[in-house]
């Protein structure tokens, strides 16, 4: 395809996307065997859903890469769980409260359904309404073509703040993207305006002297400790940068994510944009400000965030900027609504609700307090606010509703903390039954490459279904 002359050519189809197209793939029958076998056991089955949902092709698919986004969930997962019409029970709507990228969101609408999303980090809900809108790829070339003769027009544009830029920019590329942004932001139509945004946003993140393989911004340098071809690596990556032409780079970027969505069109052309409820899993609200309704969700499925460092404000912080979702003296407080923070405010730290978890929690709490009292602060608050989005989400299912969440368990101060086993102790408290419990080694998590030293890596996942009961 070439965005230049103007002319689609129809890309290659692949026979993952045959498959995905026949629409007849329904995992129920694989769900009750993993159901019968966890009877059995009672224990987490084993599980590679790599190999179990075969039908699902790993990396660049659809518009799943339209942008980096850390700790991504795996979309087999996704896919497994929408294609059980025994929980599906229909074209009806998934709900992922924490959507982050909008894998889940993808899924379910490349499926048939309506998805739900909310997330706190704004970026998230911007990246996963476009990465599931079926935008119509002629209208994008033309106003692809309407940005090029206007970014070679525009000799001006407002300066736009962004957090430490002279770490992050040289000035000349810091004006170029400032041009290239003017030139979108005067685009009409919103919706398209919002595709050349997220494509924008790629250019930002990718023509900064971020290290492109670290998901938080850090800064890119030859180190000593660093072998002789990773820091010739360096040296070439900051070559690049220096010459790179910015708006090139980014009619490189807007040709491929417009090829994504020619594949996701060709997949499922009446796809449905997922729906905003909220910012806030704890409180899941229509765009009008009325609550989502009680017990009107049949399915969930979401990977919040887990009981240890997670940066998904810092990580999209040049995005959140460059787009004006957050300006860079507002992070911080972006970042207090984040569930599964690295610090707390001393006004946090003493605001919480208590903690009501069962006496097991108590102890592992006491023991991490007595090695770091403020670790303990912090984990208590994950917890509480975890349970704070578990009643939400038990309010907004239906009965006999399913709701499969995706966690990791970590190591606090040298403790393992099981987030698996507390959200199973309290949706059950709540009156969810667990259905079924898988466990799958973890292949990619973007955030988890960097940790802080008191919070250990996750090395597996658990996937839990749960039923919601009748009260
Ligand atoms: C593990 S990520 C989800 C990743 C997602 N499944 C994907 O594939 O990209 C967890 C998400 O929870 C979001 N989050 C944290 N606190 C939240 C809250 N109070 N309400 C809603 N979302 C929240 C984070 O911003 C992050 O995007």
């Amino acid at each position: 395809m070439s965005i230049g002359s103007g002319r689609v050519l129809k890309a290659s189809t692949d026979r993952y996307e045959k498959i995905r197209g026949a629409g007849d793939i329904d995992t129920t029958l694989l769900l009750e065997e993993l159901k019968h076998r966890y009877r059995h056991s009672l224990s987490p089955v084993d599980v590679s859903f790599r190999s179990l949902v075969e039908w699902v092709r790993t990396g660049d698919q659809f518009t799943h890469q339209i942008h980096p986004y850390p700790a991504k969930l795996l979309p087999h997962i996704a896919n497994f769980f929408i294609r059980a019409s025994s929980i599906r029970k229909g074209d009806q709507q998934v709900l992922d409260p924490f959507c982050g990228s909008g894998t889940v969101a993808l899924e379910a609408s490349l499926a048939g359904a309506q998805p739900l999303i909310a997330d706190a980090n704004p970026f998230a809900l911007l990246l996963t309404k476009v990465k599931t809108t079926p935008y119509d790829p002629e209208a994008l070339l033309r106003a692809a073509e309407i940005l090029r003769k206007r970014i070679t027009r525009l000799r001006t544009a407002p300066e736009v703040p962004v957090v430490n830029e002279e770490l992050w920019y040289d000035p000349k590329t810091k004006k170029s993207l400032e041009i290239i942004l003017r030139a979108v932001m005067e685009l009409e139509d919103d919706c398209i305006r919002d595709f050349f945004r997220i494509c924008f946003s790629v250019v930002a993140r990718r023509l900064s002297f971020a290290d492109p393989s670290i998901s938080v911004p850090v800064r890119l340098k030859q180190k000593p400790s660093l072998s002789n071809k990773a820091n010739e690596a360096i040296s070439a990556q900051i070559r690049w940068l220096e010459n790179a032409t910015p708006s090139t780079e980014f009619f490189r970027v807007v040709q491929s994510n417009i090829e994504r969505v020619l594949s996701a069109n060709r997949l499922s052309p009446k796809r449905s944009a997922a729906i905003p409820v909220g910012m806030d899993a704890r409180k899941l609200e229509l765009t009008d400000g009325r609550r989502l309704p009680n017990n009107s969700v049949n399915l969930t499925i979401t990977s919040p965030p887990y009981g240890s460092a997670q940066k998904y404000v810092r990580a999209s912080s040049l995005s959140l900027n460059w787009l004006s979702l957050c300006d860079p003296n507002q992070l911080a407080n972006l970042e207090g609504l984040s569930i599964g923070r690295e610090h707390l405010s001393a006004k946090r730290r003493s605001s919480g609700e208590a903690f009501s978890g069962s006496s097991r929690f108590h102890k592992l709490l006491e023991n991490i307090r007595k090695k770091n009292p403020s670790r303990s602060i912090i984990t208590e608050t994950y917890l509480t606010e975890m349970t704070a989005a578990l009643r939400e989400l038990h309010r907004v299912t239906a009965v006999d509703g399913h709701v499969v969440i995706v966690i990791g368990n970590n190591t606090v101060t040298g403790l393992h903390l099981e987030n698996d086993r507390y959200i199973t102790e309290v949706m059950e408290d709540l009156g969810f039954e667990l259905e079924l419990a898988l466990a799958d080694r973890i292949h990619s998590r973007g955030l988890m490459t960097v940790r802080n030293k008191n919070a250990g890596l996750i090395s597996a996942e658990t996937i839990l279904m749960l039923r919601k009961r009748a009260a």
